[in-house]
């Protein structure tokens, strides 16, 4: 992996793969609600604009099936940036026109366009050759400073370092060195508290870190498909069904490592948080752990009081002497709401690559990278 401070940039057109897939807020206008992946872009950003680097910024937002969406332009995320740096982001809606090439062509040493989200367009989560080749055509050099979809084989993480020469932005770098020598030699008890709301993306994670940790504790909708899987009545609470089955055979040989809540805080008929016998739980593993991985919020945070739970739970993990890596868009901005972000040893831009690096898979897009 090539850090960035060995390449030539003067002049160069360089594309940065970004992750700004950060919490929004509702409505007119669509605004950041939380930048902490934002502002861990700005060293990159400076040390490109200080090399007179011409900036080509590709991100994305949600998960819009190739097609435009309008709620999820990166419209908002490149005019928070822009605030960030105090300079102009052009912007591109386009990034395959006639028009973007010509305004890259014209942009001076230290100049920055943000392209239009990336998942809009065919090519890029199938990590087409094809759709890389386009991309990499904007540019003369590819970074990526996108560890948080660096678990992902898409075209503008994988595909793309195929055509142009690649390196590592500096928070991916340091992503790398810090959570691999933290978790070389994890001193045990190792607990995972896992939340969020779909099973489908969390248990292949979770299979891979159950050799490594002593327990995982599950929340949000991860939870209630295990617990559907154990009979559990969860009326009309958000499941899965597709995976019943799967979680319930992944419970049943976890040997007693997965822990699932034991109570439930309802609003109507659907859970929206564990219940405070379960928050108790939760607190006694982490008061004895000495290493804890936090990614996904138990409860629907945004809907008061379905965030207790995860309240007293980022705040146990804060108090506790053990090594705490945290990651995850909505549990790093709930986090930093609380003004609890500088009392964890560290806190990641990455969500499931997080947890997927520390179940210790070989991320594809730092494979890629060499
Ligand atoms: C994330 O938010 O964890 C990353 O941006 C990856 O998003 P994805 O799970 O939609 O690929």
């Amino acid at each position: 992996m090539k850090s960035l401070e060995e390449a030539a940039l003067a002049d160069k057109k360089v594309l940065v793969r970004i992750d700004t897939d950060v919490p929004l807020t509702d409505g007119d206008p669509i605004e950041v609600k939380d930048d902490y992946r934002l502002q861990k872009l700005l060293p990159t950003l400076f040390f490109l604009m200080n090399h007179r680097a011409k900036i080509i910024l590709c991100g994305h937002l949600g998960r819009p099936p190739a097609k435009v969406n309008p709620s999820l332009s990166m419209k908002p995320v490149f005019t928070h940036l822009s605030a960030l740096v105090n300079k102009k982001i052009l912007f591109a809606t386009d990034p395959f026109s006639t028009q973007t090439t010509e305004t890259i062509g014209e942009m001076a040493d230290g100049d920055i366009i943000g392209l239009e989200n990336i998942r809009f367009f065919r090519g890029e989560e199938d990590n087409s050759r094809t759709f890389a080749r386009k991309l990499a055509n904007l540019a003369e050099i590819y970074v990526n400073e996108a560890f948080g979809t660096s678990h992902r084989e898409a075209a503008s993480v994988v595909a793309i370092t195929e055509f142009l020469p690649s390196y590592a932005g500096l928070q991916l770098e340091r992503e790398m060195e810090v959570l691999t020598n933290l978790t070389r030699h994890p001193a045990h008890p190792f607990i995972a508290i896992v939340g969020g709301a779909k099973i489908s993306d969390k248990l292949p994670v979770i299979r891979n870190l159950l050799p490594k940790v002593d327990r995982v504790i599950v929340g949000g909708g991860v939870a209630n498909t295990f617990l559907a899987s154990q009979g559990v009545d969860i009326k009309n609470s958000e499941v899965e069904e597709g995976y019943i089955d799967r979680a319930g055979e992944m419970f049943k040989n976890s040997k007693g490592k997965i822990i699932l809540p034991v109570d439930y805080a309802w609003s109507d008929d659907m859970i929206l948080d564990i219940g405070e016998k379960s928050t108790l739980q939760t607190i006694q593993y982490i008061k004895s752990a000495k290493t804890i991985l936090w990614s996904g919020v138990p409860g629907k945070i945004e809907q008061s009081p379905f965030e207790k739970a995860s309240k007293a739970i980022a705040k146990a993990i804060a108090d506790s002497p053990a090594t705490s890596l945290v990651g995850g868009g909505d549990t790093v901005g709930f986090i930093d709401s609380l003004g609890l972000t500088h009392r964890y040893s560290f806190v990641s831009t990455g969500g499931s690559a997080l947890l997927e690096l520390l179940g210790g898979r070989v991320l594809p897009g730092i494979r890629a990278l060499g």
